[in-house]
């Protein structure tokens, strides 16, 4: 199987985690996106909260309706692709540059459902450069600080224009970094001045992954 089928499967999949008439949250991300066209196909009724703008136009095009997150209370479920997963559940996330939104939503679920193909699964975070989500006039010096971690951080370009996130802000793409404790990384950086959101989603680590591997789809429970 190619890694689009790969994604195709695990989005599929994902169908079963999706109580009856639920308001859900979803994700962003190519993955995400397979699971949005299963939930088409499926006509199951429900109503999703968004984590982006992206997917919030692909669930509406897909007759799905999109509550604010104001307007919902705690969401059964929250599923989202993630850059990299580790055997404990933490994930580094924001690839696709909607981290923020991903970490607020996925705080208000009972259970993070993360959707992914095996080439995801690590030992250790770190390999795939890590999104920073930050305020613009910080990034000389968040840059100099992730430096001091061993880390080489890069402003995100779209177009030679710093890319600009659903909130209006820019990100650090942080590579080098060798994440061993992912949760004292997110706690103690979270608190640097003018960082928004870390990609690290160890606070808000997934409660399940289905992995789509070339022998089906394999469960991992956190
Ligand atoms: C979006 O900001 C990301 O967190 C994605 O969830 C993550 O990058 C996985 O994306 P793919 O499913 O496209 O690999």
């Amino acid at each position: 199987m190619t890694q689009d089928e790969l994604k195709t499967l695990v989005g599929q999949a994902a169908l079963q985690y999706v109580p009856a008439g639920a308001l859900i949250g979803v994700g962003t991300g190519s993955t995400v996106n397979k699971f949005i066209a299963a939930l088409s196909a499926a006509h199951a009724a429900i109503r999703a909260v968004s984590s982006s703008e992206a997917s919030t136009a692909l669930l509406r095009a897909a007759g799905i309706a999109v509550v604010p997150l104001e307007q919902a209370g705690e969401l059964a479920v929250y599923i989202d692709g993630a850059d990299e997963i580790d055997p404990h559940g933490h994930m580094l996330k924001g690839g696709g540059g909607a981290l923020t939104r991903e970490k607020i939503v996925a705080a208000q679920a009972r259970r993070f459902i993360c959707i992914a193909d095996a080439s995801k699964q690590v030992d250790t975070l770190g390999r795939f450069p890590l999104p920073v989500e930050i305020i613009p006039m910080a990034a000389a010096r968040l840059a100099r600080q992730f430096a001091a971690l061993g880390g080489q951080a890069a402003l995100r370009m779209s177009g030679g224009q710093p890319y600009v996130t659903d909130n209006g802000l820019h990100i650090l793409d942080v590579r080098g970094l060798r994440i061993t404790d992912p949760l004292a990384f997110e706690n103690e950086t979270s608190q640097w001045p003018g960082v928004v959101t870390v990609g690290v989603f160890a606070r808000q680590k997934a409660s399940c992954c289905l992995l789509a591997t070339q022998q089906g789809v394999r469960t991992l429970q956190f």
